[in-house]
């Protein structure tokens, strides 16, 4: 993530901030950072300088959340170095781990100070403080709106994060699919109000945003109430997104087939700052395994949702997840998971391999897939998968499209920026060109990336 510039004097207070798992950490890690430096902390990327150190945790699989313990023993290190030299050191554990395992994390490593869960971030400046005298756990969920009381990005914040930004519009899921800890880690599904939403995105482009991510763990579900007291759904919010000044294009994620509405579907052909891309996850191609997954959909639904937004959008690139080796998952359940696949022909796509999560009713399953089979299927998904991707990427060549470029690439004298269609491109474009949309031709497939080459203007 990128750091802002620090305004603070050089002996000023320190703040880390390590965003693990989804887009919605990002998006509140800037948030706590935006706290942070409302009561004096300036960002630094150099953790060993920082008073403060926040770890933004993700629980949706096991090696996530293993992942932190590992991490907080060498932050542990770290803070008794730092302690030998007189220096205090706040440890901070936040993000769906915090709230899924609370206490536990202070059993687990004496060195956390502050377990915080994702709806008490407003209450960061009192938590950090009383911190600093006792061990805190704060996983309650409040009956205010965060959002309300958080403190609003200043300019050079918003500056320093570039021209893509995150907003979350909606949060929590009530779908409890039987694999999934969200439900519990996030809460009730619930959306914010449109206009707090518009006023966000609006001071968000006034400072130099350009390209915008709604998001929210079911964020298609949106129904916020608008400045009349009406739900407005999320095709609804995108339009009034699209008429702010200042916004290029629009993005949402994630998305479920069960509120792929019309509205939405037609917005793919109505709204012009909505890039032809959709992330809609699927889970499995097999309708027994998705009946297990509680997902209430079929595979020929969700193949009847991606021929709807074809129709409306030709050009139109899909994305998804998947789950291989859920338990039950037979060699035949698989293969229709790849015959889905093929049938879609996913422009890209993540494949994990199942993972039981605590507390989830898959979990009580006692028929788990051998991890050896589940290993071989993620490989044998992964690689066409891939190769669809790969196919997906060549076939843009010689296309032009428009880049919103972001930040400098590799290369002296290169931007990158996204693709309508996700995809990292570099291309040799003025440095006072970022936060226009600029048209580019793809000329070159890298293996994570296009090139690009500026169309001049006629
Ligand atoms: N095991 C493996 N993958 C999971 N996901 C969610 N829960 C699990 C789990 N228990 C995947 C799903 C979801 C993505 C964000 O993570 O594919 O869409
Ligand atoms: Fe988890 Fe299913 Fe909700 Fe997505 S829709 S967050 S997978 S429970």
């Amino acid at each position: 993530m990128t750091r802002s510039a620090s305004p603070a004097a050089a002996n000023a207070r320190r703040v880390y901030i390590k965003s693990f798992g989804c887009q919605m950490n990002v998006y509140d890690s800037q948030r706590m950072a935006d706290v942070a430096g409302q009561e004096g902390y300036a960002e630094t990327d150099r953790i060993e300088d920082a008073d403060l150190v926040v770890l933004n945790t993700c629980h949706i699989r096991e090696r996530a959340s293993e992942k932190i313990y590992s991490e907080l023993g060498k932050i542990r290190e770290l803070k008794q170095a730092r302690a030998a030299e007189g220096r205090e050191t706040t440890l901070v554990v936040a993000g769906c781990v915090a709230q899924a395992e609370g206490r536990e994390i202070l059993r687990r490593q004496p060195a956390v100070d502050l377990v915080v869960g994702p709806q008490n971030y407003h209450r960061l400046p009192d938590l950090i403080a009383r911190a600093r005298r006792e061990r805190v756990v704060d996983t309650e969920f409040p009956l205010e709106d965060k959002f309300d009381l958080l403190p609003v990005a200043s300019r050079e914040a918003v500056r320093a994060r570039g021209v893509t930004a995150f907003v979350t519009v909606q949060e929590g899921c009530d779908k409890f699919c039987s694999f999934c800890v969200v439900p519990y880690t996030r809460g009730a599904e619930s959306s914010r109000p449109s206009s707090k939403v518009l006023d966000e995105i609006a001071r968000l482009a006034d400072a130099g945003a350009r390209e915008f991510t709604l998001l929210g763990q079911n964020v298609n579900a949106y129904h916020g109430l608008d400045e009349s007291g009406r739900a407005t759904d999320l095709a609804g919010l995108l339009q009034r997104a699209a008429e702010i000044p200042g916004v290029l294009r629009l993005r949402y994620a994630t998305s479920h087939p069960l509120d792929m509405n019309e509205a939405l579907i037609q917005a793919h052909a109505d709204n012009d700052r909505l890039a032809p891309y959709l992330h809609l996850p699927i889970q499995s191609g097999s309708d027994r395994i998705l009946d297990r997954m509680n997902r209430r959909h079929t595979a020929k639904d969700y193949l009847s949702i991606v021929d709807r937004v074809r129709a409306k959008n030709p050009n139109i690139a899909f994305s998804s997840d998947f789950i291989v080796g859920f338990p039950g998952e037979t060699d035949a359940e698989f293969q229709a998971t790849l015959d889905l696949v093929d049938e879609v022909g996913f422009a890209s796509a993540y494949a994990f391999k199942y993972s039981a999560r605590p507390g989830t009713p898959a979990a009580e399953a006692e028929d788990a897939v051998a991890e050896a089979v589940k290993v071989e299927r993620h490989a044998i998904l992964f690689e066409r998968l891939e190769a669809l991707r790969l196919a997906f990427n060549h076939a843009t060549v010689g296309q032009i499209f428009g880049v919103v470029f972001d930040k400098p690439g590799r290369h002296e004298g290169q931007l990158i920026g996204r693709s309508p269609f996700m995809q990292a491109v570099n291309a040799t474009v003025p440095a006072d060109r970022i936060g226009e949309m600029v048209d580019v031709e793809i000329v070159e497939v890298k293996p994570n990336s296009l090139r690009g080459q500026l169309v001049a203007a006629a």
